[in-house]
């Protein structure tokens, strides 16, 4: 299967999924890694894979649906099976997110419906929560509202920092994305009736 893997910063997620694919634990490719982001740390090191890299600066576009129509040119070019959102700090327009359904991935901090949006490590140590944790799923038009396909609770302790949770969280997201990636490179994820459906054992 065909990977195109959109990143904005440090792509430590990207490279998780690399290892992944180099280890023959993802049943596919990178084929290309896009960031709307020219100073993203994540370019160089997709580069030093290998991996066909692109920066679409949202920056030169009038309109949101103008820059989605361009990054979707630019992502279909690569014919991919399944478009994986790796850290892209971007709001996508339906219209984009209609034409990748069922085949656009997204991890985010949090413990979805918990704290869609930025800042999730913060507000997690905020509300005083005893746990935190990470999701992986289908993206539809909703912010960070997609059926949930996996998720992985990590514990807070007291007098954590917004660095030691967010580090706690990245380990855990380094496990589950690249094996979520693989099940649906192997045909065994879907999204069905609106909701995330698995064939066989995790
Ligand atoms: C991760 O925490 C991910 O959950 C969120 O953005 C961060 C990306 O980190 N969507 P990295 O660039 O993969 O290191």
């Amino acid at each position: 299967k065909r990977i195109v893997v959109l990143i904005s910063g440090t792509g430590s997620n990207m490279l998780a999924l690399q290892k992944a694919c180099e280890e023959h634990k993802i049943a596919g490719r990178i084929v290309a890694v896009v960031s709307n982001k020219a100073s993203a740390k994540g370019l160089e090191k997709a580069a030093a894979k290998g991996i066909d890299t692109d920066v679409l600066s949202h920056k030169s576009f009038a309109s949101r649906e103008a820059y989605d129509t361009e990054l979707k040119t630019l992502i279909d070019s690569y014919q991919p099976d399944l478009v994986v959102l790796a850290g892209f700090m971007r709001i996508l327009t339906g219209e984009f997110t209609r034409h990748y359904e069922g085949r656009m991935l997204n991890i985010h901090p949090s413990l979805l419906p918990k704290y869609k949006g930025i800042n999730t490590h913060q507000r997690a140590l905020d509300a005083g929560d005893e746990e935190h944790g990470v999701s992986v799923h289908f993206v539809t038009e909703e912010l960070d509202g997609g059926p949930v396909v996996l998720q992985a609770k990590v514990p807070i302790f007291d007098g954590d920092s917004t660095d030691d949770l967010q580090a706690r969280v990245h380990e855990q997201e380094h496990r589950i994305y690249p094996m979520v990636v693989n099940w649906f490179c192997q045909d065994r994820l879907k999204l069905e009736g609106g909701r995330a459906t698995l064939e066989g054992q995790p």
